[in-house]
């Protein structure tokens, strides 16, 4: 176990790149299982995730090597159609391999996924759109079993944005008899990412950027040779408000500002002066900043997973400042641990309200999920003195390195191991 102990307030400088999308980059590693051959990925980030869904598609027969962000696979066996609760268990991105398993070999068992502790996310919406494209489906002892000969193009209407079940839709209709239409899919750059890749490898899918998507079933999809997945929009945003709590300066490379509007336009309304270009972000002011009110929503709204690290920057700044968390209802687990470094914040239902004080103290805190273990990184960054983050295999899973990117940049963080310390 480890954990990181954090000396707050040194001012970062220089320029950072952003490593590839984590939630791009397991949709991609997913959809590879539709076809048989060699597919290779580049810029994928090397983080507990991926790994986790590395050892799953092999558990499922897939081989591959991972180096310096470029991954290999090759799906030319699946061996089985089982996806075992040890696995699945820690991410419920695992889910993802429901959809091509099906497609591919006509059934799969996927144990209920896991994941991160920010709410109850249930998985219904995929199961019924599985069964509304012709899967049998039981669920037995924690598994999901499903089966179908073929899948038939059909109408999906979801009754809520879920970026995870379209990506599910998607993956699963490519294959089927006919044409699927998707209604009230999600618009998330990692939906667009996915289609582009699928459509790589053959798919026939219409409807980028739209929140109606058509899909022509095809007979047969092949294997990607070459794809760069796209810049981690929430890094970016963890990165970014990293220099902004400590009043710095920095350049952030390798990004996709667009990816990011919402932010941005946030942190404008507050006071920060930006330099965007296509992939440049560049922070050039920060001035007196301004209390803001923020509603999360899907895609291209504010999202949900910047919440508990905007909601650090706001700590410190004069006024009331509103989050209302419209996506998952337990979103909250950072706000006792900022409590506890002498934050004035509190959660009624859904909305968290932030009376901005002088400066966050260093404390003792713990992560209780991945954004929420990012959000306490960035506290501790901008508090007075020292910080130690119990728990960071949460922040792990999603971040490719970080302590090295923030030391470059001039932060005073170590990794200690529980043992030493
Ligand atoms: C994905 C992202 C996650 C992000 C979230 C919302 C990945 C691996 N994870 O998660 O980082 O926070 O999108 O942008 O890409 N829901 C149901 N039934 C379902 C599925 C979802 O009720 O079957 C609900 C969820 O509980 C939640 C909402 O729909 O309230 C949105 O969830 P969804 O978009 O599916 O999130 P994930 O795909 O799990």
């Amino acid at each position: 176990m480890y954990k990181y102990q954090i000396i707050g307030e040194k001012k970062l400088r220089g320029e950072v790149i952003i490593s590839g999308s984590k939630n791009a980059a397991l949709a991609l590693l997913a959809a590879s299982l539709l076809a048989k051959g060699k597919t290779v990925l580049h810029n994928v980030p090397d983080l507990k995730d991926i790994r986790t869904m590395l050892e799953l598609i092999e558990e499922l027969g897939v081989e591959y090597k991972f180096e310096k962000n470029r991954l290999e696979l090759d799906t030319s066996i699946i061996k089985t159609h089982k996806a075992p609760y040890e696995m699945v268990k820690t991410m419920r991105a695992s889910i993802y391999v429901l959809g091509p398993l099906l497609a591919r070999v006509g059934k799969a068992e996927v144990s209920l996924p896991g994941g991160c502790a920010i709410g109850p996310r249930p998985v219904d919406l995929h199961i019924e759109a599985m069964k509304k494209l012709g899967a049998k489906i039981k669920i037995n002892q924690g598994f999901i079993n499903a089966s179908a000969e073929k899948l038939a193009g059909t109408e999906v209407f979801l009754n809520k944005v879920s970026v995870g079940a379209t990506a599910n839709i998607l993956m699963a209709s490519v294959l089927a008899k006919g044409t699927t239409v998707i209604k009230n899919a999600a618009l998330e750059p990692e939906i667009e990412e996915l289609i582009h890749f699928l459509n790589k490898m053959g798919a026939k899918i219409k409807g980028e950027n739209t929140d109606t998507l058509y899909i022509k079933g095809v007979n047969k999809l092949s294997s990607v040779k070459n794809y760069t997945v796209i810049p981690d929009r929430i890094e970016t945003a963890t990165l970014l408000i990293a220099a902004i709590i400590t009043k710095s300066l920095i350049t952030l490379k390798n990004t996709l500002a667009a990816h990011i509007h919402s932010l941005i336009n946030i942190l404008q309304e507050m006071g920060v002066e930006l330099s965007v270009t296509d992939k440049k972000i560049k922070i050039k002011k920060i001035n007196n900043l301004q209390p803001v009110y923020i509603k999360t929503l899907p895609y291209p709204g504010f999202p949900t997973d910047i919440h508990p690290l905007i909601a650090v920057l706001l700590c410190e700044v004069k006024g009331i400042s509103v989050i209302n968390e419209t996506i998952f209802e337990n979103r909250f687990g950072y706000v006792p641990e900022l409590k506890r470094m002498g934050a004035d914040i509190q959660i009624d239902d859904h909305i968290v309200i932030i009376r901005g004080v002088d400066h966050l103290q260093g404390a003792t805190v713990m992560a209780s999920d991945l954004r929420s273990g990012a959000a306490l990184v960035l506290a501790a960054l901008g508090a007075k003195k020292e910080t130690l983050i119990d728990r960071i295999y949460h922040i792990d899973r999603g971040y490719e390195g970080l302590e090295n990117k923030l030391t470059k940049l001039g932060a005073k963080i170590k990794r200690l191991n529980t043992k030493q310390y």
